[in-house]
């Protein structure tokens, strides 16, 4: 009997044996380190503000109808015949590097707000008949609609999650074609909304990966310190595939521990292992054990830290001791280039940047940042806050709002769930006070919880101050009774009065519980001189972060500081001419990668801070 007939025949065993899992929602964890062949490189794109190649022009999507006809871009489509009408070719447009946005790639497309169609052409052998195969992206802004050969495989919402489609039975050996529609327009009811204030930079801005699994592969799997213990490691192993009831093992040679325990009928196994002694991970030994992890036919390999981190009152307990976040905040994008960060090497120049500044923790604002930022973050020695895009002004009532946000951050806690570094997972950032909100807040901060107990749960917040003391500044907000950490945003001698004015502000912050600041910050353009009061000198920022330094430092729960910015950004609300152009300058490094004045005031207040806690 042929092979190809041996295969129908062993699927049909399968599919009729056993159940498959069939959730097109679940992410393949680790997908660096399993067997992949990546699609990055140069792909043909489509520019198409009115949406021709999605919607008729009924406006009924195509691929909706069972004759999409010509006008279907995903169909991609060739002339064979003079007679046919074909008003596309992807083979004679032009090209666009993925990962990376399109805004930085060509002028035409820097303010760029609609729909692009990316075709991407592959030839692909399986190596091995039994195989199954799936297509990966690292993210793509804001929402994505994904084709093979034709076939649609999904829709994706959200500008900065990973997600993956199952692509086995759809594969040719040769001449694939793989077309995505992005759209990166904002939308009211969208996470985040309307209005930011970074650039909404559109595209597949990270990698795009075709990852090779056994048709019962190691999914999913969560390793990591019990809550509450010092060296007990806990956590679950999610098979995916036809035979789900197997014995995995899990070991980690370098402690010399293992243990084997046998999956249910959904392949999931919850398993401990209880090493001797462990090497915690902290930023002085950012120590990562090899963990293996095996079944009958798949062996996914990891580099894992472990630590605890706590509060205790007002402390963060990081393994037991008491630290001092000495932060900054970045956001995902490489200014020297102008455009989203997606490599492993614009990870390491921003990460680089953040140690001279004698960094141990880092906010990366306002989204899930990619992998590579976070596996950096892991063998540096770098703390990390990561946060939800629900940014401002969210749609708070609007049950399909907190769905994405929920999805979002679902699917943020999947993929990092394993790194050390990550100690914070952030809900929100300067979302105005209402019940609405808060109760949103709060349904997320549940389901973090539900998801990964081991870590802390914070939010950007705001303040307000008090009408009978104008020097008095209030940090209350009724999410704070649901974080770990109360952690706020402030700009007194930028946003509120001038750099004297931090002098005489006093806080009233009634919370029993660690005091962070994930804000604070003036705008300068490198390299413009003169007085401390002169706005956008680096004078005027060196003064607001000498004065504000002082001024939070009084706070007795102050464990930790992000101050904004490390680099300048781009944003399309900073216009004012000769100075912004459409960056915002609160970077203590500017757009041309020089430091300003106050990166060397931050460092020197770190410097001392390290001593002061080394000393404890
Ligand atoms: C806000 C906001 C940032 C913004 C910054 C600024 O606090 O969180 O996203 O860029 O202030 O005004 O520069």
């Amino acid at each position: 009997m042929k092979t190809s007939k041996l295969i129908l025949l062993f699927y049909l065993f399968l599919a009729l044996t056993s159940q498959a899992i069939t959730k097109s929602s679940f992410l393949i964890q680790n997908v660096p380190n399993r067997n992949i062949i990546s699609l990055n490189g140069k792909w043909n794109y489509i520019i198409d503000p009115y949406e021709t190649g999605y919607y008729d022009y009924r406006y009924k999507p195509y691929d909706e109808s069972p004759n999409p006809g010509n006008g279907a871009f995903y169909l991609d489509k060739k002339q064979t015949d003079k007679t046919e009408l074909i008003e596309y070719s992807f083979d004679k447009s032009p090209t666009l590097w993925v990962p990376g946005d399109w805004n930085s790639q060509d002028d035409k497309l820097l303010y760029y707000e609609g729909t692009i169609w990316y075709r991407r052409l592959f030839d692909y052998a399986k190596s091995s008949p039994n195989n199954r195969v799936f297509v990966h992206f690292g993210a793509a802004n804001y929402e994505s609609d994904v084709y093979l050969n034709g076939k649609k495989l999904g829709k994706h919402i959200g500008g900065f999650t990973p997600f993956n489609y199952e692509i086995t039975n759809l594969l040719k050996e040769k001449g694939n074609s793989l077309v995505v529609k992005v759209d990166n327009k904002r939308k009211r009811e969208g996470v985040p909304t309307l209005n930011t204030d970074w650039w909404n930079y559109g595209g597949l801005t990270r990698d795009v990966n075709l990852v090779e699994v056994p048709s019962t592969f190691i999914q999913d799997y969560f390793v990591q310190l019990k809550k509450g213990t010092t060296n007990e490691i806990a956590g679950f192993v999610q098979l995916n595939g036809y035979v789900l009831q197997q014995t995995v093992k899990i070991r980690i040679p370098e402690l010399k521990i293992s243990t084997e325990v046998k999956t249910d009928s959904t392949g999931k196994a919850i398993f401990t292992l209880n090493p001797q002694k462990i090497e915690r991970w902290c930023p002085e030994d950012p120590k990562l054990y090899q963990v293996e992890i095996t079944c009958e036919d798949n062996k996914v390999i990891d580099k894992i830290g472990f630590r605890t981190i706590e509060t205790k009152g007002t402390d963060i307990l990081l393994n037991g001791k008491s630290i001092f976040l000495r932060g900054i905040c970045i956001h995902e994008e490489n200014a020297l280039r102008g455009g989203r960060a997606y490599s492993e090497q614009d990870a390491q120049m921003l990460l680089n940047s953040a140690k001279e500044l004698n960094c141990n923790y880092v906010r990366l604002a306002h989204y899930p940042h990619n992998e590579y930022m976070i596996r950096k973050a892991d063998e540096m020695g770098i703390m990390v806050w990561e946060e939800n895009p629900v940014y401002w002004t969210i749609q708070w009532d609007n049950p399909e709002t907190l769905a994405n946000a929920t999805q979002q951050l679902t699917d943020e806690i999947s993929r990092d769930k394993n790194r050390a570094c990550v100690i914070i997972w952030s809900m929100a950032n300067e979302t105005p006070v209402s019940d609405a909100r808060t109760n949103f807040l709060k349904t997320l901060a549940n389901k973090a919880r539900l998801l990964d107990n081991t870590r802390l749960i914070s939010a950007a917040l705001e303040t307000h101050g008090n009408p009978a003391n104008p020097n008095e500044r209030i940090v209350e907000d009724p999410f704070a009774d649901y974080v770990d950490i109360v952690n706020f945003n402030e700009y007194v001698g930028w946003y509120d009065g001038l750099p004297d004015k931090c002098d005489n502000i006093s806080w009233t912050i009634k919370y029993n519980k660690p005091v962070m600041i994930s804000e604070f910050g003036a705008g300068a353009l490198q390299g413009l001189h003169g007085d401390a009061l002169t706005r956008w000198t680096e004078e005027y920022q060196e003064d607001v972060y000498v004065r504000t330094l002082k001024m939070l430092s009084k706070i007795p729960q102050f464990r930790g500081v992000t101050p904004w910015i490390l680099y300048d950004f781009r944003s399309p609300k900073r216009v004012l001419p000769n100075i912004q152009d459409g960056w915002n300058r609160k970077g203590v490094i500017g757009q041309n990668g020089t430091k300003k004045k106050a990166f060397y005031v931050l460092r020197k207040f770190y410097d001392e801070m390290e001593q002061k806690y080394t000393k404890k």
